[in-house]
């Protein structure tokens, strides 16, 4: 009996799982954080969902807010208008004109006198995800791939910038992580789940349509596709070049 094992690491509250070749695991960048290292680093308490859906289709989701309907209820973003879309290397960055928090609760925690909420960058670095909004209000999102239709995600949000209602205090420091822990109950996790119905219900709709191309409204979304499409071709052109270079060898023997 044996159980194959994976280079990790611990980091930002969870357990890194490196599924390549082990000998590249020490040489391979992971994201760096600074804002949750350090004896002053911010509150973050991640979020965990498993979904039935492509990894693909939640990055998608999560960075598209023409589905800024689904969340009328929460309002995260509104009235959002796609100021700037490229794709630099292995990653495609993003900004929109948008309104920030602007939810029934939400909006009393914004400090928006040390936050700019009206403008947000967001980028696939593949193969994560990140959102910053005025350097105070940002998060990452990580995935698992479990299958072709399943993946866990793995959401970071973290705040600098959130204050008590109705007056002009900060959230002290010492009781943001059970304020996150009860943010996270009573909203960030009702409107996440709102996204986990949309991209099962993407996923249910691919597969009944015979994997035909979805049209996309956003252009940032055919970046990220061109982008996975890309690494995904390089993977495969470098698994040939590997059993090329063993076959030339075995040739040699
Ligand atoms: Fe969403």
């Amino acid at each position: 009996m044996k159980v194959r094992s994976y280079p990790v690491r611990s980091r930002y509250g969870l357990i890194w799982l490196f599924p390549g070749d082990p000998s590249r695991a020490d040489g391979t960048a992971m994201p760096e954080i600074p804002e949750l290292e350090g004896p002053a680093r911010w509150a973050c308490v991640p979020i965990v969902f498993t979904w039935r859906a492509h990894h693909s289709i939640i990055v998608d989701n999560v960075s598209d807010f023409t589905h800024a309907h689904l969340h009328r209820r929460y309002r995260p973003f509104v009235d959002a208008k796609l100021a700037r879309c490229e794709m630099v290397g292995d990653k495609v960055e993003l900004g929109y004109d948008v309104v920030v928090g602007d939810g029934r609760f939400s909006k009393f925690f914004v400090d928006r006198g040390r936050v700019r909420t009206d403008r947000m960058e967001l980028a696939f670095e593949y193969p994560y995800q990140w959102s910053n909004t005025g350097d105070r209000i940002k998060h990452w999102c990580f995935f698992l791939p479990i299958d072709e239709r399943t993946t866990r995600a793995f959401f970071l949000f973290y705040f600098d910038a959130l204050k008590v209602p109705f007056t002009p205090f900060r959230i002290p420091r010492a009781v943001m992580t059970p304020f996150l822990k009860a943010a996270n109950r009573f909203l960030i996790k009702p409107l996440l789940s709102q996204d986990g119905v949309a991209v099962e219900a993407e996923q249910e709709a691919y597969e009944i349509s015979g994997g035909a191309p979805a049209i996309e409204f956003n252009p940032a979304v055919t970046l990220f596709q061109k982008l996975i499409v890309r690494r995904w071709e390089e993977h495969l052109n470098s698994q040939t070049a590997q059993r090329h270079t063993a076959d030339e060898a075995q040739g040699v023997a």
